[in-house]
């Protein structure tokens, strides 16, 4: 066996965070995967050295479950602060982890979705209602879309309603949450020795903490003091009992629950949402096409239903791509069981965490023709059919796979729809993209002018 190289570039002590400060971590990890045509190389974070892996092959051996699985990295190591053993920090041999995970599936059955389409579509109503005010200005896509993915999951999943489109601020819980992310990112990408000294940003990390915790106890006393009948994930989380132990998720636990599918059930969905509007924008043939289909799917002012979802392939093609260029949550990580090598060559030890760079693997030249170029065509049902095994991982993998992937598209693919039918979009401020990182990524500052659309157009 071999040892997997460093990326060039690395100083004494503080390693490779000199780039990593200058392009982000994202923008430096995509740079090396450039530069790596193995697909698999480390970066040192101060005296901390990582590995990832970009190559698809190396990636499907990872996601064999029988030699490999999830180990939280530094980052998510940081969130079990506030996410604890929920279902997304969770080590898989916590037990609460296949408790939650039993208990939970049900919340995501098709027939469960079937529920929540009409609260997602009101929440949709209400951004349409706040763009048709401002027709003719520019909004600030990622914003709106981060009102309307936390809206949607907290009616949906705990009957909370956020109303954060009758406010002009995001909601506090927004602000604390986006400081607490950006922390846990900036914990893993300064110097022990600045850790030590950033007193500040801990005290603030703890108060944005205190803050969530606040809002999520409310919800959960909320429901205990006016308790409902429908089976939505509080419900479950409160009366259920797992189908394997018997046993019910206790409190501290129903806190983390909550509080990770406030955020996991948002983030990425917005930052998904858009990334799409900024692709659409620069394709305009892609822009025209999906233009044509939800005028086909969705007539004059036809109420949407569950059913008009299968049938927005178009609006789905453009989310699977913004997802393979910018998948939204960019990494995940595992570990192996016991010392294994990968590659035929290198040496994973034992429940060291490798990470899956996803941005990386999404652009392997080995999986992808011309993969920086965005083309919904990829998604057409025989190329997809013919697609490179384990080259797209956006929700991660196997039994530790993205639990709400089904909610995030059925929400995603009826929103640009109810907004492409409703208003006409363009870009004149020519926005070049630029990321946003916390822990999960979203384009920068990104405008877009909308305009309702006339009858006809
Ligand atoms: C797990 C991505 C939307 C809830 C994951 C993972 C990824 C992911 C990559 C695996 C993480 C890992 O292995 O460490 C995404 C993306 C989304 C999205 C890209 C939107 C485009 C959602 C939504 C919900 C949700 C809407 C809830 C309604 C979760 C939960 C887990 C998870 C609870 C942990 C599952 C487990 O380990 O049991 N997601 N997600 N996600 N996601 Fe999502």
């Amino acid at each position: 066996t071999v040892s997997v190289p460093l990326a060039a570039g690395a100083l004494p002590v503080i390693g490779h965070l000199h780039q990593i400060a200058r392009t982000g971590l994202v923008g430096q990890l995509l740079e090396v995967s450039r530069r790596s045509p193995e697909g698999i190389f480390k970066l040192r974070f101060g005296s901390r050295v990582s590995l990832f892996v970009t190559d698809p092959d190396l990636v499907a051996e990872l996601c064999d479950e029988t030699r490999f699985r999830k180990m939280p990295g530094p980052g998510l190591r940081v969130v079990r602060k506030f996410a604890g053993d929920g279902l997304f920090t969770a080590f898989g041999d916590e037990p609460n982890w296949g408790k939650a995970h039993r208990i939970l599936l049900p919340a995501f059955s098709q027939r469960a979705m079937r529920g929540y389409f009409e609260m997602i579509v009101e929440v949709c109503d209400q951004l349409v209602a706040k763009w048709s005010r401002k027709s003719g200005t520019d909004v600030l896509v990622a914003d709106d879309m981060t009102r309307l993915t936390l809206d949607s999951i907290a009616i949906a999943g705990f009957g909370h309603r956020f109303d954060s489109f009758e406010r002009e601020e995001l909601d506090s819980f927004l602000q604390a949450l986006g400081r607490a992310l950006g922390e846990a990112l900036s914990t893993i990408t300064r110097l022990p020795v600045q850790n030590r000294f950033a007193t500040k940003a801990k005290a603030q990390y703890e108060a944005d903490i205190a803050e969530m915790n606040a809002l999520v106890d409310g919800i959960i006393a909320d429901r205990r003091v006016n308790p409902t009948d429908g089976r939505d994930l509080l419900n479950l989380m409160l009366t259920a009992a797992d189908p394997e132990t018997g046993e019910r998720l206790d409190d501290v636990n129903i806190r983390y629950q909550v509080l990770t599918f406030l955020i996991a059930g948002h983030e990425t969905t917005s930052g998904m949402l858009t990334f799409a509007f900024a692709y659409l924008l620069r394709n305009p043939a892609v822009l025209a096409q999906a233009y044509a289909e939800v005028d086909r799917v969705l007539p004059g002012d036809t109420r949407p239903d569950f059913a008009h979802v299968a049938r927005l392939e178009v609006c789905e093609r453009v989310l699977k791509e913004a997802l393979r260029l910018w998948p939204t949550a960019p990494a995940f990580s595992l570990a192996p069981f016991e010392d294994e090598v990968i590659g035929g060559r290198w040496l994973m030890k034992k429940d060291r965490p490798i990470n899956v760079f996803t941005p990386g693997l999404h652009r392997s030249s080995k999986a992808w023709d011309d993969p920086e170029e965005f083309d919904i065509d990829r998604w057409l049902p025989d190329a997809e059919a013919a697609r490179y095994p384990h080259a797209y991982k956006p929700f991660g993998n196997g039994e530790r796979a993205c639990i709400g992937r089904q909610f995030a598209m059925v929400e995603a693919k009826i929103a640009l729809a109810m907004m492409l039918r409703a208003f006409a979009i363009s870009d004149p401020h020519a926005y070049r993209l630029r990321i946003k990182e916390t822990l999960s990524i979203k384009p920068d500052e990104f405008y877009m002018r909308v305009r309702l659309r006339q009858p006809h157009e």
